[in-house]
């Protein structure tokens, strides 16, 4: 049995789709808000539970062979990203669990200080890394699905916002080819007990995208780029009366203010684990947006 945690993401849902493809007994975590009809009807249990509830997460666990955390955060880093994910790892201990994938993401060991959910994230790691547990930690930079709606948004308007500097780095990765990672992680003996920068095949400029989207749609892109000093701003309001969302944007910005790239030997190293050919975004948005 496989527990998914955040089941109902981007990333859990095509998680739980291929491991139903396989026919894998899977355990999906979700919250009675979350929309898991699709998990239920494709042959997932389904625990109805909340990630802040280490009870919730003690009874996930029982009898499971396999945690994969896929679960995000929002704005609660302290009680989702490290909290839920440490309280996982003792029951996966505790539950003989054979393997657990965790989510985390690129650029987690850079030491960045506004980032609560990329140090969250690094204390999970190495609390992983001592548990004794069978692991594979999984390093993503951008998801394609992200980049979704403001595809169909440049479909309709030719607009793209693109806030900070449109010359920085970035590796977006398909999130089906992520899944499939996750799920081939807890055979491929390759990726056993392995941390995993994980990106697309090209590294791309963040001006590439509205570029990719105009030879999508066959639109010539109007480009607003935006400076990361509007985030700042926001972020400085935010603090007079909601200190939380202020921590949360610090994250946000992190994000948009520095690069986030795999270099082509990560990428060649992660074909020739998981033995396949990567997505390019350009197909990714072609197959969901049928163009
Ligand atoms: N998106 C990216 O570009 C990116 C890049 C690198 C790493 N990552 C990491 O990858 C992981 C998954 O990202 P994603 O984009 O797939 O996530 P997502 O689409 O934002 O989904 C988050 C999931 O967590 C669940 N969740 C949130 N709070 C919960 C709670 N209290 N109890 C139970 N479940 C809860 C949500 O359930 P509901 O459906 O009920 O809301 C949802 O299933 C995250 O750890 C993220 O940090 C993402």
């Amino acid at each position: 049995m496989f527990l998914v945690t955040g089941a109902t993401g981007d990333i859990g849902r095509r998680v739980v789709r291929l491991l139903r493809t396989h026919e894998m007994s899977v355990r999906s975590f979700v919250r009675l808000t979350s929309r898991y009809s699709e998990l239920e009807h494709r042959g997932s249990d389904i625990f109805i539970g909340d990630l802040q509830e280490e009870k919730d997460i003690q009874k996930a666990c029982q009898d499971v062979q396999y945690i994969i955390s896929a679960h995000g955060s929002g704005t609660n880093a302290l009680s989702l990203d490290y909290r839920a994910n440490i309280e996982l790892i003792d029951q996966a201990k505790a539950n003989k669990v054979q393997h657990f994938v965790f989510i985390s993401v690129l650029g987690v060991d850079r030491g960045y200080e506004d980032a609560p959910v990329f140090k969250a994230k690094r204390a999970v790691e190495r609390y992983l890394q001592a548990s004794g547990l069978n692991y594979t930690i999984l390093r993503p930079a951008g998801l394609a699905s992200n980049l979704l709606p403001l595809a169909e948004r440049f479909r309709e308007t030719g607009l793209y916002l693109l806030i900070g500097d449109p010359k920085n780095r970035t590796s977006i990765i398909s999130t089906d080819d992520l899944a499939k990672m996750v799920v081939d992680s807890v055979r491929v003996a390759a990726a056993r007990n392995k941390i995993l920068p994980v990106g697309g095949p090209s590294i791309l400029l963040r001006g590439d995208i509205p570029q990719i989207f105009g030879r999508i749609f066959n639109k010539e892109p109007v480009l607003i780029n935006a400076p990361l000093l509007l985030v700042d701003g926001l972020r400085g309001a935010l603090g007079l009366f909601n200190s939380e969302g202020q921590k949360a944007l610090g994250t946000f910005r992190t994000l948009l203010a520095n690069e986030f790239f795999c270099t082509t030997e990560e990428i060649a190293n992660l074909e020739a684990i998981y033995n396949f050919k990567l997505e390019t975004l350009e197909s990714f948005i072609k197959r969901y947006l049928a163009v």
